[in-house]
């Protein structure tokens, strides 16, 4: 029975762990939502054509927050919202 309820646990933590938000979303939600939403990604007329513009502005906006992020980190906001926003795929310089 213990060992049942260990397992059913375990099960229960993997189920909510796999519902958790990436790194790059939790990045987002706490840093990048205070002056827009998600709105900015999709509309007309967006400043971010292309991989390198779109990092170019990821870069811009942390460098603005004084966020110090590392080349890894501005690389994985800029894959999530590419991805997820901008359907923007990493050429071959990056
Ligand atoms: C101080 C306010 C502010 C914060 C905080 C902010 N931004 Fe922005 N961001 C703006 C404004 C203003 C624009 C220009 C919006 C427009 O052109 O409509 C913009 C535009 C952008 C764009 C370009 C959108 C396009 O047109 O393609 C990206 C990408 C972006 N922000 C990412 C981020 C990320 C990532 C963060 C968090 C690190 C962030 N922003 C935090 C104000 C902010």
């Amino acid at each position: 029975m213990k060992n049942f309820i260990a397992l059913l646990t375990a099960g229960l933590a993997f189920v909510s762990s796999a519902g958790a938000q990436s790194p790059a979303e939790t990045m987002h939600d706490t840093y990048c939502v205070v002056c827009h939403g998600t709105e900015v990604y999709t509309k007309d007329m967006r400043l971010a054509n292309d991989y390198k513009s779109l990092r170019a502005q990821v870069d811009l906006w942390q460098t603005n927050l004084s966020l110090n992020w590392s080349n890894a980190e501005i690389d994985t906001m800029t894959a999530w919202l590419a991805q997820r926003y901008y359907g923007l795929t990493c050429s071959a310089e990056c």
